[in-house]
């Protein structure tokens, strides 16, 4: 009898067994495909990007890579024949991918075709109605068109602009310009430009004395020029590390001044802009950067093989860097943790170095836990670190850039004094709590794809823009002196209206 018991059973579990694998099968149809770029014809981005959901057959998602891949192809005319595009697949290891593409200047009756094991997936073909511009065309929408088709968020819906703009209610250049240069125009320390647009045009007048960095505002405000109409406006921007317009001091008597920056600070009224970095990444995609907020989501290291320790490798731009050094020394089961270049504290190279060889940041990833530490001021990582699939512990600072006041401790990173002294502490709990960290993980991803994506780079701009074109009560005018900054575009959609009165 209980040999029959045990056989009923055997069968049971073959069959159970069998079942599973069925259940395992992508089922192409009830697949999720989404993002603005199955919309190219409206929403204009240097590199196009939607997301595809694997689903199997019982209509579970997928909570690890789909077995095959997804095979994505554009299709459509040009002026050259048929339409030149580049198509790169991102695996992002849990059961989404995110397809990215390009396509040469323009490009008619565009179709996109998702495939999986030769099945259409979802709605596959998508028509697109109009023409694709390659984002190197020059094609400017409407502002409030553009906005409306990458649903951007207006600057009242904000809190960092608002906050930012909060003491600059009504800007007034032709009162404060004065004041403003004699206080900045301090070439040994301070960089700074001075930027118009007006009429689509771009103009520039810069002081100090290293002004390389002027070249990612200029090709920020080109690009953005190329896909919206911007307000005329003009604005001051800081190109050196530290925020400029410090709290307290003479400022109380003459009130702040509006310069913008990359990096934020709790006692500056500097008003921030998303970092040359991200921002350089954005305009860039599937260009000249080799890493950017789509490519670092690839996976590359399943959880399952990652080391459980914390990985740090950067230059020695602040204390705390090298006090980590000497926590991994005497924790090294915790804490992966090197110098990579001494410039800062050259005389204690002895002490903390012998420096390491470059590891590229995707190899970040083979360990469970990112370390955030401040450089000179805010770490332009940060970002990336959240949309790799690591848990990022960032130290407590008084430095921000664009998007932090939206995150939340514990809910997409976990906090360290600024002095590292419950780091280990920090550490170690999270080695004792998966389940917490994966959930960490999985929700500082979801923030990555609401907030920092090359889509939300753009929307920043135009709505800090946006606003700040409305606060400014003097006539915007090009100073004498002002050197323009030269358009640049392959191709355009309409002769562009450059008009040479000012
Ligand atoms: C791919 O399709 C073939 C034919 O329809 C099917 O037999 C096979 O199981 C599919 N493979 C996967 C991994 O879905
Ligand atoms: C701006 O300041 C200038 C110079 O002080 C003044 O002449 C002008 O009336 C001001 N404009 C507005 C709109 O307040
Ligand atoms: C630290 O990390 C590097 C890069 O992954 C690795 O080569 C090295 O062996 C690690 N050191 C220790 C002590 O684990
Ligand atoms: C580290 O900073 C905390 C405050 O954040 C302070 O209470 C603590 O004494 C400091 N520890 C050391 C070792 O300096």
């Amino acid at each position: 009898m209980l040999q029959i018991l045990l056989f009923v059973f055997y069968i049971w579990g073959i069959y159970l067994r069998f079942a599973e694998a069925e259940i395992k099968l992508v089922d192409a149809e009830k697949c999720l495909v989404w993002g603005a770029g199955i919309k190219p014809d409206v929403s204009v981005l240097p590199a196009r990007y939607f997301f595809i959901m694997a689903i199997d057959k019982n209509g579970q998602r997928y909570l690890e890579s789909a077995p095959l891949n997804f095979q994505v192809k554009i299709k459509g005319n040009s002026p050259h024949g048929r339409c030149r595009s580049h198509v790169d697949v991102i695996d992002r290891g849990d059961g989404t991918n995110i397809v990215r593409y390009t396509t040469a200047d323009w490009c008619d009756q565009v179709e996109i075709e998702i495939r999986y094991n030769g099945t259409q997936v979802a709605q596959s073909p998508y028509y697109v109605r109009n023409k694709v511009y390659s984002e190197k065309c020059y094609c400017p929408q409407d502002l409030q068109l553009f906005m409306l088709h990458n649903n951007c968020p207006n600057a009242a819906a904000d809190k960092q602009i608002m906050w930012d703009l909060h003491s600059f209610k009504r800007v007034n250049f032709s009162a404060i310009r004065e004041n403003l240069m004699k206080r900045y125009n301090q070439p040994e320390s301070v960089s700074l430009c001075h930027y118009v647009v007006k009429q689509q045009q771009i103009w520039r007048q810069c002081y100090g004395k290293y002004t390389g960095f002027k070249m990612f505002m200029d090709s920020t405000l080109l690009a953005l020029s190329r896909v919206a109409l911007l307000p005329d406006m003009e604005f001051y921007l800081n190109l050196g590390d530290w925020p400029l317009s410090k709290k307290g001091g003479q400022q109380r008597t003459s009130g702040p001044y509006p310069i913008f920056s990359w990096c934020g600070s709790e006692d500056s009224y500097d008003i921030t802009l998303p970092t040359y970095d991200l921002t350089e990444s954005s305009v860039e995609n599937m260009g000249r950067v080799a890493l950017d907020m789509l490519s670092v989501q690839r996976n590359e290291h399943p959880w399952e093989l990652k080391e459980d320790k914390a990985f740090w490798r950067g230059r020695d731009s602040r204390r705390e860097r090298l006090d980590l050094i000497d926590l991994s020394r005497k924790y090294p089961e915790l804490i992966n943790a090197s110098i990579t270049n001494f410039f800062f504290f050259r005389d204690e190279e002895q002490k903390y170095g012998p420096t390491v060889p470059y590891v590229s940041f995707m190899e970040f990833f083979k360990y469970k836990y990112q370390l955030n530490i401040d450089g000179t001021v805010a770490s332009y990582r940060f970002p990336y670190l959240l949309a790799g699939d690591s848990l990022v512990f960032k130290q407590d600072s008084p430095y921000y850039e664009h998007f932090y006041s939206k995150l939340q401790p514990y809910k997409h990173y976990v906090p360290f004094k600024r002095n590292l002294s419950d780091l280990i502490e920090k550490v170690q709990w999270a080695r004792e709590h998966e389940k917490k960290v994966r959930e960490i993980i999985h929700n500082a991803r979801e923030f990555v794809e609401a907030n920092l994506l090359p889509q939300h780079i753009y929307c920043y701009h135009l709505a800090l823009f946006k606003e700040w074109s409305n606060r400014l009560v003097a006539p915007v005018v090009v100073m004498p002196g002002m050197e323009k900054v030269q358009t640049s575009y392959t191709c355009f959609c309409k002769e562009p209206q450059i008009k040479d009165e000012l």
